[in-house]
């Protein structure tokens, strides 16, 4: 068992995963089972992490869950992304890779849309025995709110901090965070994040966790609170994804 700073958390885009404009769980089973052959070929400790797209974005919306709690309407949400995760870890399943679903509704309690606790020892322990935990935005049990949802942009970070270290790549449909002209930008940090941030905006589908504006907001404070470095790059490119799990800086890198 090596030590956890060599952790590697990998989050899949439900942009690249799921047919993001559609408004009930269409699933991309063809990315899916490319993504899981480029996994299958890491080695390192890892954690997936999958975005919910047409699984949850729809109908978190239709049931105005980040507006007001709803049980059927978060129910309906859950049943939906898990079925995204079952057929995403069945997938790795039938790459040669030991992934392990683990439902953010079964282990976590938010207060006002923040994470606070999830429970990981059995993270601990799977990493440590060669299983890949593989979780997902979710809605969760919310101490103020009765329900909230858990985007896996936030999963994330929290995971990164709690372990003491890992490797972050956030896998999505775009080369990485892009300017006004559409060109890759290298490197954000909190002090050029002021003047690019007006280039940034939420999904071009439906997305109720603000998209890619929410993604390099979650990843600026980790690297504030951590120093926690992490690349945002296009999963939907051939590749790419063994690139960045073997150690390749690829994407947007959000820094300090
Ligand atoms: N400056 C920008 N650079 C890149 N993408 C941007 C930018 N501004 C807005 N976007 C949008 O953000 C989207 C990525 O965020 P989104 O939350 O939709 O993807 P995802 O994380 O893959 O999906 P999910 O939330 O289902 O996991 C891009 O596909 C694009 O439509
Ligand atoms: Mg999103």
């Amino acid at each position: 068992m090596g030590t956890l700073c060599d952790i590697t958390i990998l989050k899949i885009g439900g942009s690249i995963i799921t047919d993001k404009d559609a408004d009930n769980g269409i699933a991309n089973y063809d990315e899916i089972k490319r993504i899981a052959g480029e996994i299958s070929k890491h080695h390192g400790k890892l954690i997936i992490v999958h975005g919910a797209g047409s699984f949850g974005h729809p109908q978190a919306k239709k049931y105005e869950l980040t507006e007001k709690f709803d049980a059927k309407g978060a129910l309906i949400t859950h049943e939906s992304v898990k079925i995204l995760n079952y057929i995403v870890v069945e997938s790795l399943a039938n790459a040669g890779v030991n992934a392990i679903g683990i439902h953010p509704m079964s282990n976590t309690i938010s207060e006002n849309g923040r994470i606070a606790q999830m429970f990981l020892k059995n993270i601990h322990l799977m990493l440590g025995n060669g299983f890949v935990p593989v979780l997902h935005g979710d809605v969760v049990m919310d101490t103020k709110l009765g329900t909230s949802i858990l985007s896996g942009d936030q999963i994330v970070p929290y995971l990164a901090v709690q372990l003491g270290g890992a490797r972050i790549g956030i896998g999505s449909a775009k080369d990485g965070v892009l300017n006004d002209e559409g060109d890759t930008i290298q490197t954000i940090t909190s002090l050029n994040f002021k003047d690019i941030k007006q280039y940034i905006g939420g999904s071009e589908s439906t997305d109720v966790t603000g998209g890619m504006f929410g993604k390099v907001v979650e990843l600026l404070q980790l690297c504030e609170i951590s120093g926690i470095n992490s690349y945002i790059f296009n999963a939907g490119k051939i590749g790419n994804i063994s690139r960045f799990l073997d150690g390749a800086n690829i994407g947007t890198m959000i820094t300090k």
